[in-house]
């Protein structure tokens, strides 16, 4: 069958990046059935014959009005597609999309009529909101990691920057792979345009979100760099974890070894 990515070596290894790390959200155990979903902005890979490719289907609503993402194609996981499925057949299980000039709708236009993940309105705000700043991010990734949802379950791992400092203070890596930290979102209905709004605000101050009760949500300027981003937090659960589990508090990293962190690696908090 043909496809977009033929004769495209660069949409194909972007697209190939995005079904790696979606076998790696699998082989975690963050992706039950279809949980979780993958944005990414393909618009720098888009040639005249993709620009004049017709749509598959009709225009559909996004649910937001999003000035800066007119025109721009997106890599968008499937709703109700499975992750480990995306892995191994990508355009089977995602599609992508081209934003219509109304900037409030948007049409599928390869390889099938794959309908995106109905958390589209947190991914295409957020991904407005880079493209508005400048910023080289390109990819958002939302998932399901077990523990650090469990922390999530916990009011005082919800007061601001609690879990952050903790998660920081487990192992160095964190801090170092994961500058900015955890931002916290209340508990919003799953695929809301309030969701959205408070992903978009927290975002500012961090790169990593926690959705209470509900998974985590990631920007980096690719698939992978925000799969690392999530891994190094939810390894820094995980130690807290063993630590309790073998019948202590962890004593943590000390602020001064923190601090010193951060002067080592320029590090921004
Ligand atoms: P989709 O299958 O629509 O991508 O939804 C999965 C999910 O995790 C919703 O939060
Ligand atoms: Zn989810």
């Amino acid at each position: 069958m043909k496809s977009i990515l033929d004769n495209r070596p660069g949409l194909a290894k972007e697209v190939g990046r995005i079904a790696e790390v979606a076998g790696y959200l699998w082989q975690k155990g963050w992706a039950e059935r279809n949980g979780g979903n993958i944005v990414v902005n393909v618009t720098e890979y888009i040639d005249d014959e993709i620009a004049a490719m017709p749509a598959i289907g009709e225009a559909k609503p996004i649910g937001a009005t999003l000035p800066h993402i007119k025109g721009c194609y997106f890599y968008c996981k499937g709703t109700n597609k499975r992750m480990r499925d995306l892995a191994r057949w990508p355009m089977e299980n995602g599609s992508i999309i081209r934003i219509l000039d109304d900037c409030a709708s948007y049409v599928i236009i390869a390889d099938e009529p794959v309908a995106p993940t109905s958390e589209l309105p947190s991914h295409l705000s957020v991904h407005n909101d880079l493209i508005g700043k400048g910023s080289p991010y390109k990819a958002s990734v939302h998932t399901h990691p077990i523990e650090l949802i469990a922390m999530s379950h916990c009011n005082k791992f919800l007061e601001k920057d609690v879990a952050t400092n903790l998660l920081w203070s487990m192992i160095p890596e964190t801090k170092a792979f994961c500058p900015r930290g955890l931002g916290i979102i209340p508990y919003e209905l799953p695929s809301s345009v309030a969701l959205a709004g408070s992903t978009l605000s927290e975002l500012e101050d961090y790169d990593v979100v926690l959705w209470e009760k509900h998974g985590v949500f990631a920007v980096d300027t690719d698939a992978m760099q925000a799969f690392d981003q999530i891994d190094v937090l939810n390894k820094s659960a995980l130690i807290y974890i063993a630590a309790k589990n073998m019948g202590f508090e962890p004593d943590g990293m000390s602020q001064e070894q923190m601090k010193e962190m951060s002067v080592a690696f320029n590090l921004p908090k």
